[in-house]
């Protein structure tokens, strides 16, 4: 067959997929513990909710999307990502009218479309695992989504990853840090990339996010928003830093930390790691205290971040090498053909003990069925033979040991459990 899966897409084939499910419940556990609830929204959405939020002029909106015209005329987006969903639907769903309530959401392996050019980390369709925590302006609440991305990485064996954390102040501070960007940059104009001439005109905070060497020489002297931080925003900073540091969380400050969607302020941070190569940030996220009135709710601080499933599979199976295969527990081997009554009952047995059960569905040899047993790492065989018809009794074979001895079916679970 000629037509391919689309550039940039992955099919999710076994085994692999093991490894998605097993971060999907992670995910789901971390989220449990830390009081979040889910969330799904649609794939696609009103265009103008992305321009409004992650802003024209960023990559994401301005080249990246996917766009679409609907039979009825509206300009639809296949979602680059879901802050601005979930803002959406929170405000949609009166979930902010009262004063003082927070939601606390999080999505889990939802997949997002960005036109990239596709390469090792970087898919056009890729799945994200997040949180939105709505509600809070303490910096206990910037810390509590951090903590929360930290515990899950943890807790599937990272140990190779780094947080950068910087500040980008509010919004007259960064007014005023922005024009001060300008004038320094504009200085160099001649120098910088061309990506970075063209950065200063739309989005100059985004040049400080250069990869280009001599664009990162210039951006090392160029003002910083530290210096122009007012006492608040300072000290919000501060107390996040205080609290990542009670929990022995380690950070590193990086000024030059500045995001590719438009709507953070305050508190932005990223964990990346050394084994991902050039396309190295695990998660991003940050404070967004105005997108959810700018979208047209009521004034409300919030905070997240998001994460690529697919660059926490790269770096899982470096640690761990090739997901290992599913194996089956008891595979039912039916040398007596006539007795798919007994092999559909002794299956039935197992599997409400909890235990996985195969058999065969292509009536093969007994020597075939052995041979598929092996294949699919049972630990267990249960033989089902003439003899063991006739007794009322049937084969239990240890696969580990090959140790085997006859027993009633109504023993199976019992014995299975101890084993
Ligand atoms: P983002 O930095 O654009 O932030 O994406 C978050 C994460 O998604 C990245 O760190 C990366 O792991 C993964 N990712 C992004 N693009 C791709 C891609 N093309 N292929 C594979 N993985 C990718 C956001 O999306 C914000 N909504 C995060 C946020 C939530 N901020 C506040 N709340």
């Amino acid at each position: 067959m000629d037509i391919k899966a689309p550039r940039g897409t992955k099919d999710l084939l076994p085994p692999e997929s093991t490894l998605w499910k097993e971060i999907e419940r992670s995910v789901d556990e971390t989220a449990r513990l830390f009081g979040f609830e889910e969330i799904r929204t649609p794939l696609f959405e009103s265009v103008a909710l992305f321009k409004r939020s992650v802003g024209e002029a960023t990559d994401i909106v301005s080249k990246e999307m996917y766009l679409l015209t609907d039979k009825g005329g509206e300009e639809m987006a296949l979602r680059p990502e879901l802050t601005a969903s979930v803002v959406r639907a929170a405000i949609e769903h009166n979930l902010l009218s009262q004063q003082g309530s927070l939601s606390k959401l999080y999505y889990n392996a939802a997949p997002m479309f960005r036109y990239e050019r596709p390469q090792k980390g970087r898919l056009r369709q890729f799945h994200q695992f997040g949180v939105e925590l709505l509600g809070s302006p303490h910096p206990l609440a910037d810390f509590q989504v951090i903590a929360f991305a930290y515990a899950l990485y943890r807790n599937l064996g990272f140990v190779n990853f780094e947080l950068r954390l910087n500040t980008l102040g509010s919004k007259d501070v960064r007014a005023l840090w922005r024009s001060a960007l300008v004038d320094y940059l504009s200085k160099y104009l001649s120098e910088l990339s061309d990506e970075s001439k063209r950065r200063l005109e739309t989005n100059p905070i985004r040049v400080l996010d250069s990869k280009n060497q001599r664009d990162q020489e210039i951006v090392a002297d160029a003002p910083t928003i530290l210096d122009y931080l007012s006492d608040d925003d300072r000290q919000h900073f501060e107390t996040v830093q205080t609290l990542l540091t009670d929990s022995g969380i380690l950070y590193r400050i990086d000024p030059t930390l500045v995001r590719g969607l438009d709507y953070y302020n305050r508190t932005v941070f990223e964990l990346s790691s050394s084994d991902l190569g050039s396309q190295d940030a695990l998660c991003g996220g940050g404070r967004y205290d105005e997108l959810v009135e700018q979208l047209g709710g009521p004034s409300t601080p919030a905070v997240g971040f998001a994460a690529g499933v697919e660059r926490l599979v790269i770096v899982l199976e470096k640690l761990r090498g090739e997901a290992p295969k599913q194996c089956i527990d008891v595979y039912i081997v039916l040398a007596e053909k006539s007795a798919t009554k007994s092999l559909i009952a002794v299956a039935a047995t197992i599997k409400g003990a909890g235990f996985s059960a195969a058999y065969d569905l292509l009536d093969r040899s007994v020597k075939a069925q052995m041979r598929e047993a092996d294949r699919l790492g049972a630990k267990f065989v249960v033989m089902i033979g003439a003899d063991e018809l006739a007794e009322g009794v049937v084969t239990l074979k240890n696969m580990s040991d090959g140790s085997q001895e006859r027993i009633a079916p109504y023993l199976l679970a019992s014995k299975l459990q101890t084993s």
